[in-house]
This record gives C-alpha cells, sequence and structure tokens, in this order.
C-alpha cells in the first residue's frame, strides 16, 4: 500500500510554469538548508482530481518563517508572518500567495498517536489534518521533486470518492469538519464514509457543536452557502442534524427546501447574465434557511451567530424590505406599469429580488423581476444634479427625488431625451410649489 508513486509528469503537464517555477525554487532552498519541503493539501488532492487549484501550502522541516523570508527574497516578493504560530505567508510580485507552514514534532502532542519517535515530522504534520485527501504531500527537493506522499490511503479514498477522517477524536477536536466534510463531499459528489458518519452522528449527539463560537460556525456556513451544490449541502446538513444542531429554527420544512432549490436556479440564471454588482450567493441561501422565523425570533439567530451590529442591521433590512416589496408584488392582479415595477423593487437589496422570485410561484411576477433585473434597474436618465443646480435649485434631498420621478417617466416612456426631462423636471417643481 506504501507503493512510492512520482506526479513529477502529472504536474509538470498540469501545472503552469509559474507555479513550477515556484515549487522548484522553494524545493532547492529547501537543499540549500538541509532540510524537506512538501508541498501540501488541498492543492495535492486537486492536481490528483484534475481541478484546477493554485492555493500553495508548503511544508518545510525547519524554521518556516526563516524559509519564507529566503524565498521572498530570491523571488523577489515579500514575506508576513506569525511568529506565534510559526507559519508565513510569501507574497510574489505577481499576487501569488505560497503559504509556508514549519512541520515540527513537538507542536502535537496526540494520545492516540502512534509513539511519536516513529514518526517524521511531515507525518505528524499530515496527522493533525481533517481528512485523507486532504493530507496528500508531495515532496519538492530536487532529489525527489514529484514524490506523491500518502500514508493514510488518501488515493484510495480519492479513488473510491470518499471522505474519511483520519482518527476517531477528529470531530472532538473540531467539530466544524462536520460541515467540511459536508462541504467537500458535496463538491466532489463523494460520499461521506460509513465510520466517518458514525463519528459525525456521535459528535452531534455529546452537542459538541454547542462549543463553537458563532465566529466559526458562520464562516463555516458561509463557505457551505458560497460554494455550488447548495441544496445538496443544506439538505444533508438537515439529514444529519447540522442545521439543527447549528439553531434549532434552521431545520428544514418543505417551503425552505422549496425555495431553496428554485434559488439555485435563480441565483446561475442571474450569474449567467451578469458580472456586476456580484450578490452575495450565501446571503441569498440563508434568506431561504430563515424564511418564516418572526422577528424576535432572529434575534436568538443574530445572537447564536454573534452578528455585529452592522451585519445585524444589514440582514434586517434586507429581510424588511423583502416583506414590504413582496407584499405589494405578490397580491398585484392588474398589470404593472415599468414605473411600478421598479417602485417596488428597487428598495430592495439584490440578494432580496433574487430571493422574491425564486419564492414566487406565479410567472408573472418572476417576469416583472426579470424585467426589473434585466432592464428597468440598469436604464439610465440624461440629466444630472448640475442641470438641477443651473435650474436654480438649491441642493437638497428634493435632487433625489426629483431625479427618481424622472427616472419613472422614462422607464414608462412618458419622456424621451435630455430636453424632454428638463422639461418634466420644471413641470413637476411648478406643480410642487
Ligand atoms: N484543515 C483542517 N481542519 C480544519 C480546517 C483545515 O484539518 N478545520 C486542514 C485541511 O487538511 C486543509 C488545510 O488545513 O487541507 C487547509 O485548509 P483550507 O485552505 O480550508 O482547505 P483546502 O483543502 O485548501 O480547501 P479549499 O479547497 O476549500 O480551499
Amino acid at each position: 500500500n506504501k507503493q512510492v508513486r512520482n506526479i513529477r509528469n502529472i504536474m509538470r503537464n498540469r501545472l503552469p510554469n509559474k507555479i513550477l517555477e515556484i515549487l522548484e525554487t522553494a524545493g532547492q532552498m529547501a537543499e540549500e538548508f538541509g532540510t524537506e519541503a512538501y508541498v501540501v493539501g488541498g492543492f495535492v488532492r486537486d492536481i490528483l482530481l484534475t481541478k484546477p487549484n493554485f492555493d500553495l501550502d508548503l511544508v518545510v522541516e525547519t524554521d518556516g518563517i526563516k524559509f519564507a523570508k529566503k524565498l521572498a527574497k530570491k523571488m523577489s516578493g515579500r514575506a508576513k508572518y506569525h511568529r506565534k504560530f510559526k507559519t508565513a505567508v510569501v507574497i510574489l510580485p505577481d499576487g501569488q500567495r505560497v503559504d509556508v507552514a514549519t512541520a515540527r514534532l513537538e507542536y502535537y502532542e496526540y494520545p492516540a498517536a502512534l509513539p511519536t519517535v516513529e514518526l517524521s515530522s511531515i507525518k505528524m504534520d499530515l496527522y493533525r489534518r481533517d481528512f485523507t485527501v486532504n493530507a496528500l504531500a508531495v515532496h519538492i527537493n530536487p532529489s525527489s521533486f514529484g514524490k506523491l506522499v500518502d500514508f493514510f490511503g488518501a488515493q484510495r479514498d480519492l479513488k473510491d470518492r470518499t471522505i474519511r477522517i483520519l482518527h476517531a477524536l477528529s470531530f472532538v477536536e473540531d467539530p466544524t469538519r462536520i460541515m467540511r466534510a459536508i462541504r467537500f463531499e458535496q463538491r466532489f459528489d463523494f460520499r461521506i464514509g460509513g465510520q466517518t458518519l458514525n463519528l459525525i452522528k456521535n459528535a452531534l449527539k455529546l452537542n459538541l457543536f454547542n462549543k463553537l463560537s458563532g465566529y466559526r460556525i458562520v464562516h463555516e456556513l458561509k463557505l457551505i452557502l458560497n460554494e455550488d451544490a447548495v441544496p445538496g449541502s443544506i439538505k444533508r446538513m438537515d439529514e444529519l442534524g447540522v442545521l439543527e444542531a447549528i439553531h434549532p429554527l434552521l431545520v428544514l420544512n418543505s417551503s425552505r427546501e422549496q425555495v431553496i432549490t428554485e434559488l439555485e436556479r435563480v441565483i446561475s440564471w442571474h450569474s449567467l447574465l451578469y458580472l456586476e454588482p456580484t450578490i452575495s450567493v450565501w446571503k441569498t441561501y440563508f434568506l431561504g434557511l430563515c424564511m418564516g422565523i418572526s422577528k424576535p425570533k432572529m434575534e436568538q439567530i443574530y445572537n447564536r451567530f454573534s452578528f455585529s451590529q452592522t451585519e445585524e442591521r444589514e440582514f434586517v433590512h434586507l429581510r424588511e424590505t423583502i416583506f414590504w416589496a413582496a407584499g405589494n408584488i405578490m397580491n398585484i392582479r392588474e398589470e404593472l406599469k415599468p414605473s411600478e415595477i421598479y417602485t417596488i423593487l428597487h428598495p430592495v437589496p439584490l440578494e432580496g429580488v433574487l430571493f422574491i422570485m425564486a419564492r414566487t410561484k406565479r410567472d408573472m411576477i418572476k417576469k416583472y423581476i426579470s424585467q426589473y433585473l434585466t432592464t428597468l434597474r440598469l436604464q439610465t436618465i440624461d440629466i444630472t444634479g448640475d442641470d438641477l443646480k443651473e435650474l436654480g435649485l438649491i441642493p437638497g434631498p428634493q435632487y433625489a427625488q426629483l431625479l427618481f420621478e424622472t427616472k419613472l417617466a422614462c422607464l414608462d416612456s412618458l419622456v424621451k431625451g435630455k430636453d424632454e426631462q428638463l422639461e418634466f423636471v420644471k413641470k413637476v417643481i411648478k406643480s410642487g410649489k
């Protein structure tokens, strides 16, 4: 099982020269330091899965900070470091980042580990990681460049498409790994292994999630909700009791599930249409998870997540504008004019507009929202504040109001071109006084 495999040729074929050059340079430097250097983690996993990933994580069996400083100098980059964790990041002139960590035996005190004398420091470093598929390394010293280091059967798990932890205490040490397991499972269309699944269920029974800070939970939740295949991850979190462990108010029901499935369609439709402005995908899904929760109960969720005041205010605002706009648009029976659609939807942040689109079952409303997103929202007018100033108007809140009314008139094609718009504004001013 410990066959030594060299993936030098695979690396040469699949990696950009720039990345290879960094690895070779770091390998040569390791040789000069008289130490061993490896590239590890997701980068190696993704080479074997033929997925592009250029996040370089190096582990060196020497002082990683010294190593990083020297690498930075050699490649005309700069190094930043964390003395406490003996880690550093080298930032190259083109912005490429190279993380450098120190593999040192004395840091890892695992009662469950093999006798420590038998372990090389790279093995110890890999052993403290989450899953076998993330615990691969490739040796980059010149004499063994490309040698795959697989202590834990990761190649077999990649072949069997399995997410498997390295030791039974993994989820106890770090319960966020439960969410990571689901994220990788769904991302790669793998399955969580049987033993690993039992350990997840155990960890949840022991309420290990209660010990996690709101910050860490939200961080992992955002990562999951920002990936592709979100509905699958949400269903999996629900099925395993992860949503309930995060907060009992978040468990799935059929209407949430329906909306979340529809959100995936709406979000991918939207992302194909526009690049700007980009939406916050996780927030849109999070709206789906919180559907039906009353305002006072939402407080519990904000507290559990330790949202900052700003985050809480933003999310409250998002929910309120949705509530208001949905109330207005959902009950519509007659045809809406473009200006009416715009008036209802423009106060709602884009995440909320997409949410309303996913929630409605009425094609007419979907069409209105699509019209808003693809044209009404983007239509511009020709007059500006400067024109109002020239009309002798004192700058103030009425500027925004006048420009807004002009936009509405343009949307309904009541006025066209700058001259008509100016005439329109003059008329409004007159009638207003
Ligand atoms: N890791 C871990 N436990 C965690 C988080 C991370 O053991 N709770 C380890 C993993 O082995 C991972 C490495 O730290 O390979 C780097 O973490 P991260 O950058 O999050 O993982 P990637 O595998 O690179 O994930 P992604 O593809 O999403 O970037």
